[in-house]
């Protein structure tokens, strides 16, 4: 069995989606590694450190798809521009994709899938239990966000995040709030309290607060959100509006004592919710910073323009799209164990061997032989 490992051609990506160091775990008496040359490039990883690894370099990219049995990816597949040709359709008739998909929303990838006879898996779909923890890019993808997030608003605001006592005269820590306490808030609450700043964190879902009290931060609580909050996989729903607007009372009240506020908040399926309306902006101090976490599907701040840095009476807002494609390094090392643990399941006897009553495997292979197998992709799909 041939693996195929193209260089992402998606703007701006810099991850690839396995390192040198899962390489050499892949490679066995009967399976081939083939890298295109520079896949690496963006990540600090040389050709010469994969062919190290045991692989084998393929300069031209329509060799790599046409020769592998299984590719793969982070970024969804596209159209390759320079050859006027979708990546779906560069590759063999039957064979294998892992990558990043949002099936749930790419339908035009799902049915390229369906017509070229591709067994499909993406890295979104991976089920949220503790087994498939080590599968799980997104929860590893969001936590580099939540982090970076925080040295972003560090980066930018006018003013220390920690506590200083100088002769110059003493400065109390910055105050930092957290909207949305699931993987990345965690992770940007756990950052700025070792960065020295004051934190705190908001979620519609009551179960964090211990989360976010255990790291050291304050739980704000908007009162009486009697809504059933979450469902039975530990996502939030959408609030209904009286509930909407309890919130938007509370966070008034707070967001202007704020230095930076970061918002990851979001609801599958939905667009991200709108908690920073503009009036809120308007009532922070000059020279606070929000960093926008949830930008790419739409953002949590009225004022957000995703993919720009905007300034709205004196407050910075970040919309950043891709923040892990920020850490090349540690993105591509994570991804290529999550990918590579995912292949454990996958590949038995150096065969690819698919147990569809395996939780994992049954819960993100999008297509097979034709067919849709992701029971909501199934659900929602227009071909
Ligand atoms: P997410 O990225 O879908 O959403 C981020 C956060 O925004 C969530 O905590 C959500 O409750 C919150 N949110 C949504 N609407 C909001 C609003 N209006 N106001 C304030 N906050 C709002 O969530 P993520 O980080 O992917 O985690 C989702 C769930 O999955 C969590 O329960 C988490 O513990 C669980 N999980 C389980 C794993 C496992 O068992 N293997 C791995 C990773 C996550």
């Amino acid at each position: 069995m041939k693996i195929g490992i193209p260089t992402e051609i998606t703007t701006d990506e810099t991850r690839v989606s396995v390192t040198p160091e899962v390489v050499s775990k892949i490679i066995t008496p009967s399976i081939e590694v083939l890298v295109q040359a520079n896949a690496g490039k963006d990540a600090y990883e040389s050709d010469q450190n994969y062919v190290d690894a045991g692989a084998r370099i393929i300069d031209d990219p329509k060799t790599l798809f046409q020769e592998s049995d299984m590719v793969l990816k982070v970024q969804p597949p596209i159209e390759n521009k320079e050859l006027g040709v979708h990546e779906v359709n560069l590759m063999r008739n039957g064979a294998t994709l892992i990558s990043f998909m949002q099936p749930l929303v790419n339908h035009d990838l799902v049915q390229r899938c369906l017509d070229q006879n591709i067994t499909s898996f993406s890295m979104d779909a991976i089920p949220r239990i503790a087994r498939a923890q080590k599968c799980d890019a997104l929860t590893s993808m969001s936590s580099l966000s939540g982090y970076k997030a925080v040295l972003i608003a560090a980066d930018t605001m006018g003013r220390l995040l920690p506590l200083m006592m100088t002769a110059a005269g003493t400065y109390a820590p910055a105050k930092g709030l957290i909207l949305g306490a699931g993987v990345a808030g965690l992770q940007a609450l756990a950052t700025g309290r070792r960065l020295g700043a004051m934190m705190f964190g908001y979620d519609v879902r009551p179960v964090v607060k211990e989360q976010v009290q255990s790291l050291g931060a304050i739980f704000l609580e908007a009162e009486n959100l009697s809504d059933d909050v979450e469902d039975s996989g530990g996502y939030a729903r959408e609030l209904s509006k009286e509930s909407q607007d309890r919130q938007r009372r509370m966070l008034e009240d707070r967001i202007k004592e704020m230095d930076f506020v970061i918002t990851t908040a979001l609801i599958p399926g939905r667009p991200a919710p709108t908690l920073i309306t503009n009036e809120m902006v308007s009532s922070m101090r000059s020279g606070s910073v929000i960093v926008d976490i949830a930008a790419e599907t739409g953002g949590n701040c009225e004022a957000t323009i995703p993919g720009s840095v905007v300034e709205k009476d004196g407050v910075t807002i970040h919309g950043p799209i891709n923040i892990p494609a920020s850490l090349p390094i540690h993105a591509s090392n994570m991804y290529a164990r999550n990918i590579s643990s995912l292949l454990e399941e996958i590949i038995v006897d150096e065969k690819i061997n698919l147990n569809f009553d395996d939780e994992i495997v049954g819960g993100s292979c999008i297509t097979h032989e034709g067919s849709i197998i992701h029971e909501v992709t199934r659900q929602t799909f227009k071909g």
